[in-house]
């Protein structure tokens, strides 16, 4: 049985993945709604809490495998961590940059969960990825209304990488985990794209002008914190953000085309995907 702590971006995808290999997957999710979509598929979906252990305990029987991604706070997957150390024989942490000396909490919160599943001794991959496209879903109700949209990133460019393309590595590594063992993968899109790029790029998909124009990490912050993302999230994303335009995210791999043996997803095919949301 593999474990995917999550039903978020990354999650649900790579279940969806799994299943459709035939192999036994179990979602653990706060609000097992979260995972509807998978109703279709062959995927058991249990409630849980990564911050209550016995929740993870119950989740965790006949766990060989675990997919850990999660907000990367480090006292929800050192629970993880500490759970699997039973009887889980590889676990496979989708991070992001780590640093413990980083501004970003996340980044400080990535250093200190890898510090931990490195010091359980347990058989694991990492997967550091940059920026996902999906998080420019956020700003396609802008889009869609006005055909412009705002960002502190600048000129900044970066190597998104589509999140459907994390779940498939997440998905391959965890079926076939020997070749990955105690290895980190670099995860990004094939291209390094500003957001002025991206506005081209998603004017051409949907036919019709789109712009992007500079903000302020406050006015990020803002905008976030209209769109319902909690403060201190909408700070922290907002000074990530901020730190593209100094060159944080301009950096690509081959990892992903090394992993599953094709290339990695374009913004370009990522924007035909969901024309729909950004119209
Ligand atoms: N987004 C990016 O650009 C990016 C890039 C590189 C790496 N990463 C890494 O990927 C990981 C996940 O980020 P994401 O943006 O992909 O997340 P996401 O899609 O927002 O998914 C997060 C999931 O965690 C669940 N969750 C939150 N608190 C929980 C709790 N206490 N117990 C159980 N479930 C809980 C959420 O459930 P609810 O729906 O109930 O809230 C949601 O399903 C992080 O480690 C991040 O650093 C992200």
């Amino acid at each position: 049985m593999i474990l995917i702590t999550t039903p978020g971006k990354v999650g649900l995808e790579a279940a969806r993945l799994l299943a459709q290999q035939g192999k036994d997957v179990r979602v653990l999710a706060r609000d097992p709604h979260r995972a509807a979509v998978l109703e279709q598929e062959a995927v058991q979906v249990v409630e849980g809490d990564l911050d209550a252990p016995s929740t993870i305990d119950a989740a965790m029987r006949d766990v060989k495998a675990v997919v850990l991604v999660s907000p990367a706070v480090p006292a929800q997957e050192l629970n993880v961590i500490a759970a699997a150390r039973a009887g889980v024989t590889h676990l496979v942490k989708v991070t992001s940059k780590a640093s413990a000396d980083s501004p970003i909490a996340r980044q400080r919160g990535q250093a200190q969960i890898e510090a931990g599943l490195i010091a359980s001794g347990l058989s694991h991959t990492l997967l550091r990825s940059n920026f996902y496209m999906q998080n420019l879903l956020m700003l396609a109700p802008a889009i869609a209304r006005t055909g412009r949209f705002g960002s502190s990133a600048g000129a900044g460019k970066v190597g998104f990488i589509d999140a459907r393309d994390v779940a498939a590595v997440a998905a391959e590594v965890i079926s076939r985990p020997e070749p990955h063992l105690d290895r980190t993968y670099l995860l990004t899109g094939p291209e390094l794209l500003s957001y002025a790029d991206v506005a081209a790029i998603l004017a051409t998909v949907l036919g019709r002008d789109v712009s992007f124009e500079e903000r302020t990490r406050q006015e990020d912050k803002q905008a976030m914190v209209s769109a319902g993302v909690p403060e201190a999230t909408a700070a922290m994303n907002a000074h990530a953000v901020s730190l593209i335009a100094e060159g944080e995210a301009a950096w690509l791999s081959g990892d992903v085309p090394t992993v599953l043996r094709r290339r990695a997803r374009t913004f370009r095919e990522f924007a035909a995907d969901h024309v729909s949301v950004f119209s």
